[in-house]
């Protein structure tokens, strides 16, 4: 299989990129650092990774990628958006205008971006992955509120995209409880599992196209969202 993987010098797109290396598949891998400097030296010498370094804020930078993509001729059998900013955008109660702008322009903006100019590349029923969040559910962090209606966007062109586009792409969202490999939360779940997950989605045709995992915190999420605000603000927020 040949994979764009976004967001593979760390986390989640790290996992996933020597998950499909392993078995065998062809990746290439954007994010802004190179693997180099996050300890996965080596990748560089295998002949299946190719990098291309790209910051998605950048549109500049994100047609000269898709530029160097189309002149390589590839046709992928799947694209996985995995980068994101996961950051915080209400500081002290305020909100930082300029970190919510940023968190848009990579999760939402870069992306789309992205994928406009690479689909052409993306062979007929390839799939197209969102790497999306639980959080569009409920997000309980005091500081944050751009990080979730990011991903809240992004589901909402896939479901478009589902509608519109079906048939010639499988479209799959993937909403994702915490993440972590030191287990600190209950429910936590490992980039491993995470990874083998949407690999598992990818290679099942007849897969459900909108996944939840854990369904646990997603069905906690479902009925902790009801609760009043001022409850959630005091007992559960952190
Ligand atoms: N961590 C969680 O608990 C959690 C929970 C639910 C869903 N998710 C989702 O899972 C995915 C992976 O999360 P993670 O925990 O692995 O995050 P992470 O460790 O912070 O990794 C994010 C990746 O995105 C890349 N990236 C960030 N900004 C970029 C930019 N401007 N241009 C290009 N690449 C950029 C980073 O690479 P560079 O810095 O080298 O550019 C990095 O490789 C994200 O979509 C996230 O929303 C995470």
């Amino acid at each position: 299989m040949k994979v764009l993987l976004t967001g593979t010098s760390s986390g989640l797109g790290s996992e996933l990129c020597s998950f499909f290396l392993d078995r065998g598949d062809t990746v290439l891998g954007i994010s802004r650092k190179t693997t180099k400097k996050n300890g996965n030296q080596q990748r560089d010498t295998d002949e299946r990774f190719t990098f291309l370094a790209c910051d998605l804020g950048s549109e500049e930078q994100i047609q000269t990628a898709v530029s160097e993509l189309s002149n390589k001729n590839i046709n992928f059998d799947a694209v996985v958006l995995n980068a994101a900013a996961i950051e915080d955008d209400l500081i002290d109660g305020k909100l930082d205008y300029a970190k919510l702008k940023k968190i848009f322009e990579i999760n939402v903006l870069g992306n789309m971006n992205l994928l406009a100019g690479v689909l052409p590349l993306v062979r007929q029923r390839g799939a197209i992955v969102a790497v999306s969040s639980l959080s569009v559910i409920l997000d309980l962090s005091r500081r944050r509120c751009a990080y979730p209606a990011s991903k809240a966007a992004l589901n909402c062109i896939f479901d478009a995209f589902r509608l519109k586009m079906s048939g010639q792409y499988r479209f799959i969202t993937v909403n994702l409880g915490r993440l972590g490999n030191q287990a600190k939360l209950p429910f936590q779940v490992s980039y491993r599992q995470a990874a083998s997950k949407i690999i598992r989605l990818i290679e099942t045709e007849s897969a459900s196209e909108v996944i939840n995992f854990p369904w646990t915190v997603s069905y906690a999420s479902r009925i902790l969202r009801h609760l009043p605000p001022a409850f959630s603000r005091k007992y559960l927020s952190d």
